[in-house]
């Protein structure tokens, strides 16, 4: 890296892409969960660069030591941010999830816009400042990720810190009415501006972006067409375009193909005999659409009685949030649909759904992937939804049907060969759902087919190649990969240090 670039890649997210959890007998290291995490580990891994984030606990000091040993496994090197208990409920459970995650994916109702909050942000995009000035120096490239630090490059100029910065947002930007309602909108809007490059998930994200920045009064003028546009405001040029995150494809159809995953995925379909298997997997969210996902089931099996016994569906769900009450609540109510449903169409050897409340490993989760006959991905509104990419790869039988909601940003690229839905009409999935069952083979590989393709083409490493050579005129190859291979993190089990 040093030869071509000079400068190290810094990845900075809200999250390390592990959590540390204190237990009585020492720290427990776990993985970290979403689509952040499974899109960056593969792009930094072992090119000996540098990632920045929080590690989910409010401890400082024995920290460093712990993440020195997650860095001989990463090929890359963690530092920690370290938060106190108000930043986590003021900055994380608030700010981040409680104002812009609700606003962001259009739920402004689920909004609590408390200043408290807003103070917290601001102090904390400072915290991530000072760590960011103090492990990086001024050639190198800060690639700041999500809602949680929008504020950072603002931050390091009032700091008067030089540096490259680029920041990339994973989830949907709304539209202007939406945004409008933010009381710190222009705060918001004008320490974006600070970036040199802002990266959106898709077209429609960027415009909106771009219409607010209209309405806010700023004179805006757009040059250049395609992906990355320059928008000049006054004497400031941005560079602002859509880059859709992917997969590791090639990875994810290795560990499929694997043998302990394909004896995994048999294993678990001897249990589910003459059934299709519908899939559904979501960290628990609100945002995911899985009361409504499992609303539509019942009416499949209340209208489509063929179904009846010969469809299974796996619903997993991975905590997270725990300490939100809205995402107690949404537990209780997935736990009641839940108990419901299969309290009325349980039969003797058939229960229609299999419910997973935990995080799986990625054996299971290969495995699930690859035997389920139909993939269920309904959130209401999503930046990308990389489930629904890695149920593609890993359908490696072309047996699969995706049915995915329209409001996913994955639509945009996937919606050739999925079978399209709006999550909030029950009926809509309904039929989408016997549709896919009685969906002949041929009809399957076709689809699949065109579903795969797109996935593999435009993979994670196009994606990165993609925004750094908008941001720095370079690819990934200009920071090449150091020789000692160790595994990725999301590979380890869960160890106590
Ligand atoms: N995932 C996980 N643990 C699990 C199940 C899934 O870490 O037990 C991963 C999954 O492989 C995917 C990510 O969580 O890469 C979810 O990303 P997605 O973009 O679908 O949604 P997000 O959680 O980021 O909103
Ligand atoms: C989404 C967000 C990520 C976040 C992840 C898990 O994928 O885009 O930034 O890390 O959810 O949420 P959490 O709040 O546990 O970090």
């Amino acid at each position: 890296m040093e030869n071509a670039s000079k400068g190290r890649l810094i990845a900075i997210s809200n999250r390390l892409p592990i959590v540390l959890v204190k237990t009585r007998s020492g720290w427990m290291v776990k993985p970290g969960s979403g689509g952040l995490v499974t899109a960056l580990a593969p792009v930094l891994r072992n090119r000996g660069g540098i990632w920045i984030g929080w590690c989910g606990c409010s401890n400082g000091g024995e920290i460093d030591e712990i993440l020195k040993e997650a860095h001989r496994h990463a090929g890359y090197s963690l530092h920690p941010v370290v938060l106190s208990e108000e930043d986590i409920r003021d900055y994380y459970y608030g700010f981040s999830n409680e104002v812009i995650w609700p606003l962001f994916h259009d739920l402004q109702t689920r909004c609590t816009f408390k200043p408290q909050y807003w103070y917290s942000y601001c102090n904390v995009n400072m915290k991530f400042a000072d760590v960011a000035a103090r492990y990086s120096r001024e050639q190198d490239y800060l690639w700041v990720h999500d809602y949680h630090l929008m504020l950072l490059a603002h931050a390091l100029r009032e700091k008067g810190v030089r540096r490259k910065t680029a920041f990339f947002l994973h989830i949907p930007f709304p539209t202007t009415d939406i945004f409008m309602k933010l009381p710190w909108r222009a705060q918001v809007l004008n320490a974006l501006l600070e970036y040199d490059l802002i990266g959106f998930q898709t077209q429609r994200d960027r415009r909106h972006f771009i219409r607010c920045l209209k309405l806010l009064g700023k004179d805006v003028r757009i040059r250049g067409r395609g992906g990355v546009v320059n928008v000049i405001i006054g004497d400031r040029q941005v560079r602002v375009g859509a880059f859709p995150i992917s997969i590791d494809y090639k990875y994810f159809v290795e560990r499929a193909s694997s043998r302990e995953v394909a004896d995994a995925a048999w294993y678990l379909h001897e249990a589910l005999p003459d059934r299709q298997v519908i899939l559904g997997i979501d960290r628990l969210d609100y945002t995911k659409g899985i009361p409504e996902r499992l609303e539509a089931f019942r009416n499949a099996l209340r209208n489509f009685p063929a179904l009846r016994e010969r469809v299974t569906l796996v619903q997993v769900v991975v905590p997270s949030r725990e300490e939100v009450v809205a995402y107690q609540v949404l537990k209780a109510e997935i736990e009641r649909l839940v108990g419901e449903i299969n309290g009325e169409f349980t039969r003797s050897g058939w229960v229609p759904i299999h419910y997973l409340y935990r995080s799986l490993d990625q054996t299971e989760l290969l495995a699930y992937y690859r035997l389920a006959e139909i993939g269920l991905i309904t959130p209401l509104k999503d930046g990308m939804n990389l489930v629904a990419k890695e149920y593609c790869a890993c359908n490696l039988e072309e047996n699969g049907v995706l049915i995915l909601s329209e409001f996913a940003g994955a639509a945009a690229q996937l919606y050739r060969g999925a079978i399209m839905v709006n999550p909030y009409d029950v009926e809509g999935v309904s039929s989408a759902l016997y549709a896919a069952f009685s969906m002949k083979h041929v009809e399957r590989k076709a689809r699949m087919k065109k579903l795969r393709r797109r996935v593999r083409n435009r993979d994670i490493f196009w994606w990165v190649n993609n925004f750094l050579m908008a941001f720095l005129s370079k690819d990934l190859h200009d920071f090449p990969e150091i020789e000692d291979y160790m595994p990725d993190i999301q590979e380890l089990p869960d160890q106590v240090l």
